[in-house]
């Protein structure tokens, strides 16, 4: 049976992927480690956790104790990090934490993955390996910096980092490479555009959108709403790193991407008219509106569910203008392909929030209403 260490697995894109791999691999264990921040919700893995193989550890991907403990107590195969400070703007307000989490966090990972997993010394010096182990940090399409209107980012774009969220994935980036040259240590390296669909935490654009929506908030679109994001479902990112985890060429970087250039406004507007649509088809769904007053014949209207809700506010320090990622290399290696259309996976996605409310208000009745108040009362 091998053993998995998911690194921040109570995450958005974590979580997915201790869903997707628990269904697929039947005969693994799981070891989920996470801290727990504001972004990490253990309910959302709560039925997995109810398999006796998959296991939960609360600590810091930086705590050389925690790490080693569980490198003590579980014979690990493959270490995949998703525990990240993952959010731009909150990087802009306290760049340190980013560089703490992702970098040093990063860092003590691959140190510890080092110590345990050597298996002795080569003739020139370098350390081998126990066969069949694998260090997968998952990264992002930011580290490539910006990209004009044309062109697209591969694998040997130049890393050209331009917010302190994407200088410290690069920085992360740039240490696993250093791990693998320096120590041999076999790592592979993955970087995903933007992600969307189910556990999204609602500060991150989709998310927050569909929520305003509901409790009939306005929609704060940053500048004027023209850059551009590369959409992939979260179940195909999952896909992807299965894939890398198991068949990538060790020490590869993989680009992984939607093929799926949306300029912001676009998916606003798209987002504010499935929701009417969907309310108009299906009554039953206007329950979770938080504002509206059913009128004296029982009928919640959702007339209101219009462009007028959109409103510009100032733009992100740095606003990267546009992203957009060649996945060539992943599809020829390894045959990977975003399977879901962007329109069913939006729509996937929305339903999804309607019918989990639950979750949305559980990860937001923490500090999240100091946040919203903090990041958009003055733009
Ligand atoms: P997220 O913010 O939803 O989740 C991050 C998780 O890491 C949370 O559960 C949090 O509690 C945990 N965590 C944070 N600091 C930790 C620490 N020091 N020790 C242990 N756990 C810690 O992020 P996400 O969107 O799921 O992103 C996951 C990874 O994928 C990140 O590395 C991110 O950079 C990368 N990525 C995200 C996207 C995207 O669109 N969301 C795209 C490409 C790459
Ligand atoms: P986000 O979801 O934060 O992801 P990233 O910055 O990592 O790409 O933002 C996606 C895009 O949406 C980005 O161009 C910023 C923009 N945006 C808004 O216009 N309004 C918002 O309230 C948020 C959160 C993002």
């Amino acid at each position: 049976m091998r053993s998995y260490l998911v690194t921040g697995g109570a995450g958005f894109i974590g979580a997915n992927f201790v869903k997707y791999i628990s269904k697929k691999h039947k005969d693994i264990r799981l070891i989920v480690l996470d801290d727990l921040t504001y972004a990490g919700n253990l309910g959302t893995i709560e039925a997995e956790l109810k398999n006796a193989n998959i296991s939960f550890v609360k600590g810091n991907i930086g705590d050389p104790q925690v790490v080693s403990s569980i490198f003590e107590q579980y014979p690990i195969d493959f270490v995949v990090n998703f525990a990240a400070e993952s959010h731009v703007d909150r990087s802009i307000e306290n760049p340190q934490l980013f560089l703490q989490t992702n970098i040093l966090g990063t860092q003590n990972l691959l140190d510890i993955a080092k110590k345990y997993w050597t298996a002795g010394k080569n003739e020139n010096g370098y350390p081998t390996y126990r066969s069949g182990v694998k260090y997968l940090q998952v990264s992002t399409d930011e580290v490539y910096g910006s990209l004009g209107e044309t062109g697209y980012f591969t694998e040997t774009t130049p890393l050209d980092p331009r917010s302190p969220y994407a200088a410290s994935k690069a920085g992360a980036d740039l240490i696993v490479a250093a791990y693998a040259e320096t120590f041999k240590l076999p790592v592979n390296i993955t970087r995903c555009s933007n992600n969307y669909g189910p556990y999204h935490f609602p500060e991150k654009l989709i998310p927050l959108i569909i929520k305003n929506i509901l409790e009939g908030e306005k929609l704060p679109v940053y500048g004027d709403g023209a850059n551009v994001r590369d959409w992939l479902y979260v179940e195909d990112h999952c896909k992807a790193i299965d894939l890398v985890l198991h068949h990538g060429r060790t020490g590869e970087v993989y680009n992984v991407g939607g093929h799926n250039e949306r300029q912001n406004i676009a998916i606003v507007r798209l987002t504010i008219s499935i929701i009417r649509k969907l309310m108009e088809e299906h009554p039953g769904y206007r329950k979770v509106l938080k504002k509206q007053q059913p009128d004296a014949a029982g009928n919640i209207a959702v007339d209101w569910i219009n462009d007028d809700l959109i409103t510009f506010v100032g733009d992100r320090l740095g606003h990267d203008k546009r992203y957009a990622i060649d996945p060539s290399k992943i599809t020829k290696e390894l045959g990977w392909t975003p399977e879901t259309k962007f329109e069913d996976g939006i729509l996937k996605t929305i339903r999804w929030y309607l019918e989990n409310q639950d979750w949305v208000e559980t990860v937001t009745s923490g500090d999240y209403q100091k946040y919203y108040e903090q990041m958009y009362g003055n733009r």
